[in-house]
């Protein structure tokens, strides 16, 4: 079946903060091996492994400086290969995540550009000459600053949409290109099942790179990304690679709406099977509550279906723990970690869990900045200075939004270094992990991990809670998220209180619907003609027949 990746559950792992089996601090190949049985009976389908080419390590593999070798830290070749297959062996896949729209400026490939002008490989970066002494153009870095370095060497400036250590490669140049899909093919070859495609909605540049409407404020969410040619691209890649192979994609597309996504996953186009949008967890300035939810997915579904399909996640490496950002991590920590990921696992789309949500897992507080890893950070805080925050209320503003949140190390146990690692860690561990680890959860049936199996199985067991369509409930509630799933053989009620106070709903319907699943105590009876629902309680009820 083409369309195997409607039913796959993808589960997202963060190699470096995975499992260290060698001791080093640092996760490895050999850590996802000694966990993809923990993996296969969480019950999920897919592994998405956050990169793995060798790397300068910048942005922890996101600068990729040779696409045909491993990363040393993370193991060998041969161990990868080990991995594939006893995933394959597991009939779990094997997502790579493939980074791009950049390399980084060790690859051969930009020290080959960077020697000269007239180097024959000098087109497969982005350069330009200065503008009366400024860069070329007013776009700014997702990172820090000017999107342009000036190369010394050559007076020229070269593009970089992230790190100056990630120049952006110029896909304009066909042999760019034909080298980008030798690579994925290479992969393929090597029974990688799936890609996910890094910053992918950036890789066509509007031709003459000319200046941002607003030079500061999201630029590229204007009309730098989803271009024309970037569809151009994609149409290609599918054709030499994606298609012709069979592999599962999704693409990384920061900023794009219902409407422009349409474009990406319709599959006549024959581009992506799914992209992930961001709009219900980067700061908007709007509540993310029930009518948020609701209107949110309401969009994406009528634009998206039926003819392309859509990815859910609420966290990823980029992101705080969604238990802390969009949940309640103090008084209500298993109980809202239970309802989003009732919400993952019942939405239109193929759910994406980040390693440690199953377990409930919330952002970190270290106590200085030297403790936090990440570059883009730094980026934060300075930002929250610059809006005229004083330095205690950047630092506030920093703990809350750093992408360290994400990448502590997985609570594997409630001992030492959370039994990540035997040596020192590559980045602290959340001291939290002495109550909230997989060794626990494990043996204690009502925890958020065991909660995680148990809607898995759902929604492996019942195809319309994957496939059916979707159809909001009721009138809009101030609290309730409220929706159906439904195919021709089931209906599905999900009802979600996304809030820290109960919930009195209406329905009018009694004894149609009966009682499931719940991240409280079952009620012992079917869905009545008014009910009221606990703070962040979630219910799943199923048509009777
Ligand atoms: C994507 C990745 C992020 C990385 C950036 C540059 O947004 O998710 O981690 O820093 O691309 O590659
Ligand atoms: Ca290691």
């Amino acid at each position: 079946m083409t369309d195997w990746y409607k039913d796959a559950i993808v589960y997202q792992i963060y190699t470096r903060s995975f499992f260290d089996a060698n001791g080093d601090g640092i996760g490895d190949f050999a850590g996802v091996m000694a966990k993809l049985d923990y993996l296969k009976d969480l019950g999920v389908d897919v592994l998405w492994l956050s990169p793995f080419c060798l790397s300068a390590n910048d942005d922890n593999g996101y600068d990729i400086s040779d696409y045909y070798r491993v990363m040393p830290e993370y193991g060998t070749m041969a161990e990868l290969a080990v991995l594939i297959a006893e995933s394959h062996c597991r009939g779990m896949k094997i997502m790579m995540d493939l980074v791009m729209n950049h390399t980084s400026d060790e690859h051969p490939w930009f020290l080959a550009a960077k020697s000269g002008k007239a180097h024959p490989m000098r087109d497969y970066y982005i350069w330009a000459p200065k503008k009366g002494g400024q860069a070329p153009n007013n776009w700014e870095s997702f990172f820090e600053g000017s999107a342009w370095t000036e190369d010394e060497a050559t007076g020229e400036c070269f593009l970089h949409l992230f790190s100056k250590r990630q120049p952006d490669l110029n896909w304009s140049n066909p042999k760019v290109r034909r080298e980008l899909h030798r690579i994925a093919t290479w992969w393929v070859e090597r029974g990688i099942d799936a890609f996910r495609l890094d910053a992918i909605h950036l890789i066509g540049k509007p031709a003459g790179l000319p200046d941002a409407p607003e030079p500061t404020v999201n630029w590229p969410f204007h009309n730098f990304c989803n271009t024309p040619e970037t569809h151009e691209y994609l149409q290609e890649f599918n054709q030499e690679v994606f298609g012709k192979y069979s592999v599962m994609t999704v693409g990384e597309t920061g900023g794009t709406t219902p409407e422009s996504a349409r474009l990406y996953v319709e599959t006549d186009r024959k581009e992506l099977d799914m992209i992930f949008h961001f709009g219900h967890v980067h700061e908007t300035g709007r509540p993310k509550d029930a009518g948020f939810f609701r209107k949110y997915y309401q969009e994406w579904y009528e634009a998206l279906s039926p003819k392309g399909w859509d990815a859910v996640f609420f966290s990823n490496h980029d992101l705080p723990r969604h238990v802390s950002h969009l949940g309640d991590d103090k008084s209500f920590r298993a109980e809202s970690a239970k309802l989003f990921a009732t919400m993952l696992l019942t939405l239109w789309g193929t759910p994406y869990i980040y390693q440690g949500e199953e377990i409930g897992m919330t952002n970190v507080r270290f106590s200085s900045l030297d403790d936090y890893r990440d570059l883009a950070g730094k980026k934060i805080y300075r930002a929250a200075l610059a809006k005229g925050y004083d330095s205690k209320q950047a630092w506030e503003e920093f703990c809350r939004l750093s992408r360290d949140n994400a990448r502590t190390p997985m609570q594997w146990t409630a001992g030492k270094n959370a039994g990540f690692t035997q040596g020192t860690p590559w980045i602290g561990v959340n001291p939290n992990h002495v109550t909230i680890n997989v060794e626990e959860q494990a043996k204690d049936p009502d925890s958020v991990f065991n909660y995680y199996k148990k809607l898995i199985a759902l929604r492996k067991t019942y195809s319309a809670l994957a496939r059916g369509s979707f159809r909001l409930y009721g009138e809009e509630h101030p609290q309730i998220f409220a929706y159906i799933r439904e195919d021709e053989h089931d209906a599905f009620l999900v009802l979600l209180n996304i809030s820290g106070q109960p919930g009195v709903m209406q329905t009018g319907e009694a004894g149609r619907w009966s009682f499931l699943l719940g991240n409280y105590v079952a009620p012992a009876h079917d869905l009545p003609a008014a009910l009221q629902l606990n703070p962040w309680e979630a219910r799943i009820y199923r048509r009777k027949k």
